[in-house]
């Protein structure tokens, strides 16, 4: 969301374009430009190529520069600009103007030797560098080579322009710097010392990662600004720019490593914008900032405050336009009443925790006039007139949305999502809006028809609410704008009028509609030419996919759900036609015949294939190629037969293979163990047989986290050469490090894994999530001592073999172990005291073994009931009944059991359960996952954390094209 301001910024900056011609008027005695100056200027625009038009520049429309024709008056084109004496070009203004390759060092430029002003900005000289010719301009004073993709090391001779009043050199790196302008610190010094007329210095987004900050303690007194963002600076920035007398603006946001402090008391600046976003600098509130009484902007989203009780500083500052406090760890309730809405364009709060309500004007509300406004305007309630973005996601806001939100004449950006506002949606007066997020709310009531007025409307999110009430099509009819919209889980909302329309939406992008009872494929979509992301989830789609749908060329569609509808049918051939596919997910459908083999086909832009819980039958598509960048495959669920194709070995980033239930045959995969990502192996249930057999390489799957051959035939010994090289089950400490879940933005892999005793569907699986099942097989022989090496291990299930021996006291090393279920095998001797070295461990089955001695006493084993162990004649002591020949045995269990409700993990790993009904597909609007009892058992919801989803799709998206100017 920064991102997304700065691009406004660089927006409205570009809007006043440095027009230095219209600064000088020509007249009739004005000198004829020499001739040898035209033919310089010409050639130098004809040694470009002229390129597509440049995102930033499509805005604002640059005068075309045709008035230059050889033969007219240079000083008299567009862009050019004269010395009124002397004829001399002493300005060049090429902003934006497609041009394309490389400035030679021969290049006709560098013949202008008087050029004063020099401004190249928005064009495409990537990637080549900077010629050291630059320097030779000794008499240039503005020089903007900005977002031109210029390469390489600022050339050290640009110290040589000693006359500079403003230097811009911001670049556009790639996140990595693969490309883009760098700086060494001797080039800058020697520029800082050299440099003593700047009143202006530009560095946005140049590599500065080697150099130390400090090379900036000698800047110029005159310096008004200095821009230096996203240039990767690290350590301490100098205390002393702070106090350079004439500075008005300082932008140091996302040097996320550079540090540093504001001076605390007396601070006396003329500071007009201060960004320092996504900085490690302290920020001591209010003692430093309150006394910048001519601020005007402050954006210090992701800062480190000293205090961040609540931003009580502003009272002082009367002046602030722009604000941004956006993910901090504000609280309380906003201090409302100190911003001044007679200049405020931009605000934003998001990301805090603030409570409350948005205050209604229009009620109990006084305005706190500015110190310089009359007193008898404190009667007057002020509206902010001017506000532009206002973005209070993610926080705990509560009540209505104010009236005056509805009525402010240049709003473009509102966004309310994920709080926790109720009420209706009201009518916006003005068709402004841009941006309008309101999902992850509790608003109720009618989406109004009065949307159908805002025609600049782009984004439109109004899912996770209780809306209710027919959408009517007709509020689509001149949304021609409209990109994105999400319309999920408004349980009361019938949407049939809007799927049933056509012709609306021509420029659909982003198009939600989970969970929206729809039960038919939007009619729109037939000419939805752009669609790019189609999530139908969790409706009652009927029949199969349209035809219209597939032929109809979505060559931008990427991601495409249809999951959990009830689809029949097969899987059309057609599919195989969407060439932009990455994710496609027909899961939980009653879809049947074959799989199309072409779908292996896709491999080469396919990430996620789901078609698990279906009807398919015949074998898995075998053709998956060299290059294969297929992710994760989901199969599981159907009637597939046959044995798994060798060719998933060309598939090297795949991290989920899950073909658990069918009738799959043949013997354990261990062609996989090299896949270098592989994380989930699900073989459940299906007719697997044989012996696992000894891997060829020393670590086999070095990934491996879940692995479940349950259900099956294998036999033989159990792999204890596997066991003692799982790198990724090895490491416990890893289980501490943040948490992260597999798949990425669009996405999360869910697969059914077998815990605690019940099936389980992790919708969001845990990368860290570590499992072994190995259960109902006829697996032989002893457990190896190995087994303890795995030691970030939380589940592990050798159930139903035929294993015999001793329990490993190895055992006791999984401290992680959450459930352990050994029963129903040929076990003997006594269960070793080490276990209850395993604090973390909640279930323990060792029911119908052999096992013999006294069962062992305290910590978890005190919650262990009679079924864990039933079944082993030889055992005794609490809780059997059966006392030891001591008298341990037989003291009373202690009173805490474990909540069937409340399954607690160690670790932070926190799952909240709620009962709510039988039958497979109940969903419930919370969207952040939920547990599958296995056949006829209840369906359980779990609130796995309480991760990012749905949002960051748009803001990530909106990020990239920033990027991509
Ligand atoms: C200028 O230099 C470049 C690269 O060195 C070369 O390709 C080009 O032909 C030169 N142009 C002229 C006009 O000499
Ligand atoms: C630079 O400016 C000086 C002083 O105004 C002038 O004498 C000189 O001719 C200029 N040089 C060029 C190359 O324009
Ligand atoms: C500083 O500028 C002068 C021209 O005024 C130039 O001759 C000199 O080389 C420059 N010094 C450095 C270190 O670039
Ligand atoms: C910041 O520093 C940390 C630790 O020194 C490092 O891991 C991280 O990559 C750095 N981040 C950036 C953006 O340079």
């Amino acid at each position: 969301m920064e991102r997304v301001l700065l691009l406004l910024i660089c927006f409205l900056l570009l809007s006043q374009p440095n027009n230095c011609s219209s600064s000088l008027s020509f007249n009739s005695s004005t000198p004829r430009c020499h001739s040898h100056q035209s033919s310089a200027l010409l050639h130098f625009r004809n040694s470009f190529s002229v390129g597509d038009s440049n995102g930033f520049c499509d805005k604002y429309s640059y005068p075309p520069k045709n008035s230059w024709k050889m033969g007219t008056d240079c000083c008299g084109w567009d862009g050019v600009t004269c010395d009124t004496m002397t004829g001399h070009v002493i300005g060049l203004d090429l902003t934006c103007s497609r041009l394309e390759g490389p400035i030679h060092p021969n290049s006709t430029l560098f013949s202008l030797r008087h050029l004063q002003r020099l401004n190249l900005a928005y064009n495409e000289f990537y990637p080549f560098a900077i010629s050291s010719k630059f320097g030779g301009f000794a008499n240039m004073t503005h020089l903007n080579l900005s977002w031109s993709s210029f390469a390489g090391n600022v050339p050290s001779e640009t110290s040589h322009l000693s006359k500079l009043v403003s230097l811009d050199l911001s670049s556009n790196h790639d996140f990595s710097w693969n490309y883009g302008l760098r700086i060494e610190t001797p080039s800058l010094k020697r520029l800082v010392q050299n440099l003593t007329h700047l009143t202006e210095l530009v560095l946005d987004t140049v590599n500065m990662s080697s150099v130390s900050p400090n090379s900036f303690m000698n800047l110029s007194s005159s310096l008004t600004s200095l821009s230096l963002f996203d240039c990767g600076l690290k350590g301490r920035f100098p205390d002393n720019i702070f106090h350079l007398p004439n500075l008005q603006l300082l932008h140091l946001s996302f040097n996320y490593n550079l540090t540093g402090s504001l001076p605390t008391y007396n601070w006396s600046s003329p500071l007009k914008s201060l960004l320092l976003s996504s900085t490690e600098f302290s920020i001591d509130l209010p003692n430093s900032i309150s006394n910048l009484k001519s601020l005007k902007e402050l954006y210090l989203s992701r800062c480190n405050f000293i205090d961040s009780s609540n931003p009580t500083f502003l009272s002082n500052l009367t002046q602030i336009n722009s604000l941004d406090l956006s993910y901090n760890n504000f609280g309380g309730q906003f201090p409302w009443s100190l911003l001044n809405f007679e200049v405020l364009t931009v605000l934003d709060l998001s990301y805090n925790n603030f409570i409350g309500q948005v205050p209604d004007f229009s009620t109990n509300w006084t305005q706190v006039s500015s110190s310089n406004s009359s007193s008898n305007s404190q009667s007057t309630i002020q509206i902010p007139s001017k506000l532009v973005y206002l973005v209070l996601s993610d926080n705990l806001l509560n009540g209505t949305i104010p009236s005056w939100l509805y009525d402010i004449p240049s709003l473009q950006y509102l966004f309310l999502d994920n709080n926790q506002l109720t009420g209706h949606i009201g009518d916006f007066q003005h068709n402004s809006l841009v941006d309008l997020l309101l999902n992850n709310n509790n608003l109720s009531g009618p989406l109004p028809l009065s949307i159908s007025k805002l025609v600049s409307l782009r984004v439109l999110y109004v899912s996770f609410n209780n809306l209710s009430g027919n959408v009517e099509s007709k509020i689509f009819f001149r949304l021609k704008n409209l990109e994105y919209l999400e319309m999920s889980n408004n349980p009361l909302l019938s949407l049939s009028s809007f799927t049933f329309a056509t012709n609306i939406l021509p420029n659909i992008n982003y198009l939600r509609l989970s969970s929206s009872n729809i039960t038919e494929f939007p009619h729109f979509l037939q000419t939805a030419k752009y669609i790019g992301l189609l999530d139908l989830s969790k409706n009652q789609i009927k029949g199969n996919i349209p035809k219209w749908f597939l032929e109809g060329g979505k060559d931008s569609l990427y991601f495409f759900s249809v999951s959990r509808n009830n689809l029949t049918g097969e899987i059309p051939l057609l599919i195989c036609n969407l060439s932009s596919l990455q994710y496609l997910d027909l899961s939980y459908n009653h879809l049947s015949n074959m799989i199309p083999p072409c779908l292996g086909n896709l491999s080469n832009h396919l990430i996620d294939l789901d078609l698990k819980s279906n009807n398919l039958h015949g074998t898995i598509p075998s053709t998956f190629a060299k290059g294969c960048y297929l992710r994760s495959l989901k199969l599981n669920g159907n009637q597939l037969e046959g044995s798994l194709p060798q060719s998933l070995v060309h598939c090297r980033e795949l991290e989920v293979l899950d073909f658990g239930n069918n009738k799959i045959n043949g013997t354990f995969p261990l062609w996989l163990e090299n896949l270098p990502s592989l994380r989930v192996l699900i073989l459940r249930s299906n007719n697997f047989h044989g012996a696992i057999g000894n891997p060829k390489y020393k670590f086999p799957f070095p990934n491996l986290r879940i692995i479940d051959l349950s259900h099956n035939e294998f036999h033989g010994h159990l792999p204890t050469n596997l066991f003692k090289y799982l790198k990724a089950m090895m490491n416990a400490s890893v289980n501490k490090g943040e948490l992260k879940y597999m798949g990425d933005n669009y996405y999360q892999d869910s697969v059914i894994v077998e815990m605690k005793g019940f099936s389980i569907e992790l919708v969001k699986i845990q990368s860290l999530f570590t499992t072994i099942d190995f259960s109902n097989n006829n697996f032989k022989g002893e457990i190896s001592e190995s087994i303890g090496e795995l030691q970030s291990l939380k589940g592990l299930n050798f159930s139903h073999n035929n294993l015999t021996g001793c329990m490993p006291p190895s055992l006791g090393k999984l401290t992680n172990l959450e459930w352990l279920d050994l029963s129903s095998n040929k076990l003997i001797g006594e269960i070793p005291i080490q276990l209850t070295d395993l604090t973390s461990l909640e279930v323990l089955n060792l029911s119908e073994n052999y096992l013999s001695g006294q069962i062992p006493q305290g910590k978890q084993f005190n919650t262990f009931m009679n079924d864990s162990y039933n079944g082993n004649q030889g055992l005794c002591g609490f809780p059997m009944t059966k006392a030891c020949g001591n008298d341990e045995g037989q003291q009373p269990p202690p009173s805490s059991t474990i909540q069937e409700d409340d399954f607690k993990f160690e670790n932070g790993f926190h799952w909240k359960v709620v009962l709510l009904g039988y039958g497979v597909g109940f969903m419930f609007g919370l969207g952040l996952g939920y547990l599958v009892f296995s056949s006829g058992k209840p369906i359980w919801l779990v609130n796995i954390f309480y991760g990012e989803q749905g949002n960051n799709v748009q803001r990530s998206k909106k990020n990239a094209r920033g990027r991509t100017h």
